[in-house]
């Protein structure tokens, strides 16, 4: 069985080719011209995303040495994200399954990543804990099973990515922000600012946006304001954060480990990059003698193999879907 997989939720565009469960291609295109702007600019992304998207389906299937005609399944991403950006994909993927009379799977961005350490050689086992670090969500997760996910915590206020990312522009280093926060706090070792970290009434939430505010707090204190840390401070700073937002993360997983005796731990998202906070959850996962799942890079940010992953697991559990099924911006429960 062959599954086509398109992701265009934000500035990734992704195309991948699944056959027979092994993953054949997956490729993905940045929208890098976003960090002129500071973020990202949806109706930019949106159209970026229509110009690429037949060349890199294109390119995938050259890759594999199939032809459209070949796939049986494809599967894109419906939703959340920004509505023009997923649109694209979305009805592009909805067009090609009409017009060669193929099964249409509409899939969840957040069910992509989920279920993307199934991409790797070692697999979680069910049932697992997964925290998904996104640059919109952070969840904490004890997936029973292919369809069964039970929502232990999210975040009251900010995403983990979205305080990387806020951060990084108080400390002047732009966005995204999460992989220049980290190589700024990789090259320092010195002493740290105890940033604090929230608490929140239920046990499993996350809250980031009262970090965010201490950062703000110190470099007005210390420095005057936003933008006037001298740059020899930047790395101490950035490490101050990292080690603060990795802790919160870090803790409220080894709470759930210990409560819900899980048989793995699973890391995914955008943030699961992160260098620091993969050895930490390592370290706890150790500790906690679980089997500690984080996928590759290439897997972590956005891509298309998550999307086909899940399309192909929807598909053999009998899921279908009609054509009308439309696009959705927020995180459908
Ligand atoms: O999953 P993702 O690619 O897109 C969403 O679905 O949101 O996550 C993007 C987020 C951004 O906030 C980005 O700053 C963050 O992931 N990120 C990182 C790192 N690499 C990407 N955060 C911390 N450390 C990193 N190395
Ligand atoms: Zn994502």
């Amino acid at each position: 069985m062959n599954v086509l997989g398109i992701e265009t939720s934000c500035d990734e565009t992704s195309v991948a080719v699944i056959t027979d469960g092994k993953l054949k291609a997956n490729l993905i295109s940045s929208q890098d011209f976003h960090t002129d702007y500071g973020g990202v600019v949806p109706e930019l992304s949106s159209r970026a995303h229509l110009q690429i998207i037949m060349p890199l389906i294109k390119k995938a299937l050259d890759k594999t040495g199939f032809k459209l005609e070949d796939m049986d399944v494809i599967a894109a991403t419906a939703g959340p994200g920004l509505i023009g950006a997923l649109l694209v994909g979305l009805n592009f993927g909805k067009g090609l399954a009409y017009s060669l009379g193929k099964t249409f799977i509409p899939v969840n961005h957040i069910e992509g990543h989920i279920f993307s350490g199934f991409l790797m050689e070692e697999k979680p086992d069910f049932p697992y804990l997964c925290l998904v670090v996104s640059g919109g969500h952070t969840l904490l997760l004890l997936v029973q099973s292919d369809f069964e996910i039970i929502k232990l915590g999210t975040t009251v206020d900010d995403a983990a990515g979205e305080a990387f990312d806020k951060v990084s522009k108080m400390l002047g280093l732009g966005y995204p922000g999460g992989p220049l926060i980290q190589k700024n706090a990789e090259i320092y070792n010195g002493e740290l600012i105890d940033f604090p970290v929230s608490r929140c009434k239920n046990k499993y939430d996350f809250s980031f946006s009262g970090l965010k505010t201490a950062v703000l707090r110190f470099l007005e204190k210390e420095y005057g304001g936003v933008g006037k840390a001298p740059e020899k401070d930047i790395p101490m700073l950035a490490a101050s954060f990292q080690k603060a937002a990795v802790r919160a993360l870090v803790e409220k997983t080894e709470l759930a480990l210990g409560e819900f005796n899980p048989k793995s731990l699973s890391l995914v998202g955008g943030v699961a990059a992160n260098k620091f906070l993969r050895n930490k959850l390592a370290e706890t996962a150790k500790r906690h003698n679980k089997k500690f799942v984080v996928p590759a890079l290439e897997f972590c940010g956005d891509n298309a193999a998550m999307i086909a992953y899940r399309g192909m697991k929807l598909y053999e559990g009998g899921y279908s879907f009609n054509f009308d099924f439309n696009a959705y911006p927020g995180l459908k429960e």
